[in-house]
């Protein structure tokens, strides 16, 4: 039986409010994406899950099609639950999302409030739940009103199946006109998420402020370029790894040029003490602009090595420069 460590609020994990919102948010999450499908070992599953909640990571992030196959990270997710972390239901931020293709026929996937609707209620069985804290649509779809896809997200609030909305990979211009719709319905927006890693930097282009007019936080994903900003390819592609499977991290991206700039980067990094993964988390937390870094792991001691980031968020002006240069060859 798991028994949660009793440490874990000790100060290892700090929180953060989410935006003008009264939730806080660890400043790590763990997300569901990869490692928790029906191809994956179950009680792989389960220790990730463990470690992250016994590291104070409060906060676990799922969507309707998580797996593969769609639907079984919920799935394997919902036998956790039941399993081992029920006890802990209140102590846990638990969201999903829908926007992605999920089932066939023309309600499985856009911005429709019956696919919206429908989604979550599909989800809170796979996961054993009667709500959950974010529920985020997933990619904004020009062919739905916007005013539809929020209504829906304020009226899935209203039924108690969700405590807080979100969306994610929407542009600024996009995310400001949710916000102002959200904000007539009664229900703020809470959090996007949007990608953001030192290779892909397109919130500091306008998403950023606007999230802070809107009064919302951020959590951003990928932050590790799904293993890139690691030591996981300095000596080849393992056989276990992301870029192995060629499934969204194709190999062909980890090239001698990419490896070099990984090199020197990794020195940045020893120098401040930290690993390269440790870095590129607290890159993307520096100047507190970003509430969260939305982690993936495949392996209880990556998640071990990334929750070190915390107490060690700042850089000086002159690691930052150096980091510019090195990203900029
Ligand atoms: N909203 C969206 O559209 C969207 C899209 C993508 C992701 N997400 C969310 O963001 C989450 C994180 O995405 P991500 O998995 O791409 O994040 P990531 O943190 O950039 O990449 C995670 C991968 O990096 C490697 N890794 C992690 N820590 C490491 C360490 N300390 N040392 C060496 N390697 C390390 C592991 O690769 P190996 O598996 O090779 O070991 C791990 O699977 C997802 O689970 C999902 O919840 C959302």
């Amino acid at each position: 039986m798991y028994c949660a460590e009793e440490n874990r609020y000790d100060g290892r994990m700090q929180y953060k409010k989410c935006g003008n919102s009264g939730v806080y948010l660890p400043r790590v999450a763990l997300g569901l994406w990869h490692n928790f499908g029906s191809v994956d070992p179950y009680e792989n599953q389960r220790a990730l899950i463990h470690k992250a909640f016994d590291s104070g990571i409060t906060l676990f992030d799922l969507a309707n099609n998580y797996g593969p196959v769609y639907g079984s990270a919920e799935e394997n997710f919902g036998r956790i639950m039941e399993q081992d972390m029920r006890p802990y239901r209140d102590e846990m931020i638990i969201a999903s999302k829908a926007g992605y293709d999920m089932w066939p026929g023309p309600y499985g996937n856009g911005g429709s409030r019956k696919y919206l609707m429908a989604s979550l209620d599909q989800s809170l069985k796979r996961m054993k739940l009667d709500y959950v804290d974010i529920f985020y649509h997933h990619r904004p779809d020009p062919d739905t009103p916007l005013e539809e896809t929020m209504g829906a997200l304020s009226d899935i609030v209203r039924q108690g199946k969700a405590l807080y909305v979100g969306i994610s990979n929407y542009s600024a211009e996009q995310t400001k006109a949710a916000a102002e719709i959200l904000k007539k319905n009664g229900t703020p927006l809470l959090i996007h998420q949007p990608k953001y890693s030192m290779l892909n930097r397109w919130v500091e282009d306008g998403l950023l402020d606007t999230l802070e007019e809107a009064g919302a936080g951020s959590i951003c994903f990928s932050p590790l370029a799904q293993g890139m900003l690691t030591d996981r390819y300095v000596n080849g592609i393992p056989a276990d790894s992301r870029a192995a499977r060629e499934h969204f991290l194709k190999s062909n991206s980890i090239t001698p040029e990419f490896l070099e700039k990984i090199k020197k980067l990794s020195e940045v990094a020893a120098e401040r003490g930290q690993t390269l993964a440790q870095m590129a988390l607290s890159w993307v937390l520096r100047g507190d602009r970003v509430t969260t870094v939305l982690i993936g792991a495949s392996k209880v001691s990556q998640i071990d090595d990334n929750v070190k980031i915390i107490g060690h968020l700042d850089f000086s002006e002159e690691e930052l420069q150096r980091i510019e240069c090195i990203l900029a060859e």
